[in-house]
């Protein structure tokens, strides 16, 4: 017991050491270059074993500052016994000679192993929102600081998992089974019409096991670079993909959901894709009767979304095509991630335009991390203020009873 309790104490000084630093963000034409020129293993384990460390720590100092009672949900301390464990494992190569004849193989596995316990944190922090909503109701305090945080932890969790896929995929055993142009994940001449319709045709096959039916895609192109040329960026297919797959399932459902009951045709999905001196900007459109303006900042909230989820049923062999309500955060963060952003402009009664934006260069994509510091500390001490505008519901304030140094 005494060596546990003296274990405990080391790796908790350790989570504060490494937290003391800031992580350093990469740029996608860093990651590319460096993959590119005769990669080399161990600067990238003696890169990563210290920076993998740094992003682990800042992100479970962070899970401290938390309201006690959500961090006390069953769920919500399986993930931290997670990263517990994980931060523990990448401690042992601390100090590992990159010499040692075994230290890359070991590194390789201990990574592999890694990302794999973390496969489930979304829906196992989302679970740790929900059994908190049902013990304590919704709180807009609360809710404000577990959009503060589950937007900086799932990014840090995105970012973590970059470096690792680029780790393994350029070193490990698959690394020729990997697509061959590909450096790690990124493609340095990635199609984005090519990835709107594999997202587009994904979703569809979803909306049709589900519906029987799926609107069509119409995509266009606009390049004012390079006009009639398709549009390539340097980037990360699989957020690509995932963000789009994510729009269309929107789309799609809403558009069905609208017409079920109409005689008319489906009206198309369209998406355009357009790349301008900065920006790579990818909308989406449907005629799926939109979404009132007063709700739309809560399609982003994670503790509106979580409300009555569908709890997984093994018997159940289609997927639905909305579940957790994360969509949408989860896509904006990845758009973010690396210097973009996401956004829907609804017009209600008629339609949506979703937009993705990215930056066509891949020297200005970087990284964008949170970091453990007095800020973000702050962030968690104030609530929301409270309302300076006028509310519409509350009675008319007598102004000649009131004293404005009050
Ligand atoms: N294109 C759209 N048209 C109309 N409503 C939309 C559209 N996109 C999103 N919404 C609304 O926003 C909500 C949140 O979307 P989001 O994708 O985040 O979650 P979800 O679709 O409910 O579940 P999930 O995507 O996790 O399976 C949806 O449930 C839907 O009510
Ligand atoms: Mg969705």
């Amino acid at each position: 017991m005494k060596l546990f309790n003296y274990l405990l104490k080391d790796v908790r000084q350790k989570i504060e050491y490494y937290s003391r630093f800031s992580p350093s963000p990469m740029s996608i034409k860093q990651f590319l270059d460096f993959g590119r020129e005769n990669a080399c293993e161990k600067t990238s384990y003696m890169f990563l074993r210290k920076e993998l460390a740094v992003r682990l720590a800042n992100t479970m100092r962070e899970v401290t500052l938390l309201p006690a009672n959500l961090q006390s949900q069953p769920s919500v301390k399986l993930v931290e016994s997670w990263y517990s464990h994980s931060f523990e494992e990448l401690l042992e190569y601390e100090t590992r000679s990159p010499e040692d004849p075994h230290t890359f193989n070991d590194f390789l596995e201990i990574l592999i192993k890694i990302r794999n316990r973390h496969n489930d944190v979304v829906p196992t922090m989302a679970q740790g929102v929900i059994e908190y909503k049902e013990k304590f109701g919704f709180d807009p305090f609360i809710s404000s600081n577990v959009q503060y945080f589950l937007d900086r932890f799932y990014t840090n969790r995105i970012s973590f998992r970059m470096l690792i896929n680029q780790h393994t995929l350029l070193f490990g055993d698959a690394a020729c089974l990997a697509q061959p142009k590909h450096i790690g994940s990124i493609d340095p001449a990635c199609n984005v019409a090519e990835v709107v319709t594999d997202a587009y045709e994904t979703a569809k096959m979803l909306c049709e096991q589900y519906y029987m039916t799926a609107p069509e895609l119409k995509i266009g192109e606009f390049n004012s670079k390079a006009p009639k040329k398709p549009i390539q960026v340097v980037y990360v297919p699989s957020h690509l993909f995932h963000m789009l797959f994510e729009l269309f399932k929107n789309s799609m459902r809403a558009t069905v959901e609208l017409y079920e009951n109409s005689s008319e045709g489906l009206p198309p999905v369209k998406a355009m894709v357009t790349l301008g001196k900065e920006d790579l900007s990818v909308k989406i459109s449907d005629k799926g009767g939109g979404v009132p303006l007063r709700k739309i900042d809560r399609l982003f909230n994670y503790m509106y979304s979580t409300a009555p989820t569908p709890r997984l049923d093994p018997s159940q062999t289609t997927v639905p095509l909305a579940g957790f309500g994360y969509g949408l955060p989860i896509s904006r963060l990845y758009a973010r991630y690396f210097q973009g952003d996401l956004n829907l402009y609804s017009i209600e009664g008629f339609g949506t335009d979703a937009v993705i934006h990215l930056k066509a260069l891949s020297s200005e994509s970087f990284e964008r991390l949170p970091v453990f510091n007095k800020s973000a500390w702050r962030h968690y001490q104030t609530g929301p203020e409270a309302d300076d505008w006028s509310n519409p519901s509350s009675d008319p304030r007598d102004a000649s009873t009131y004293n404005a140094n009050r």
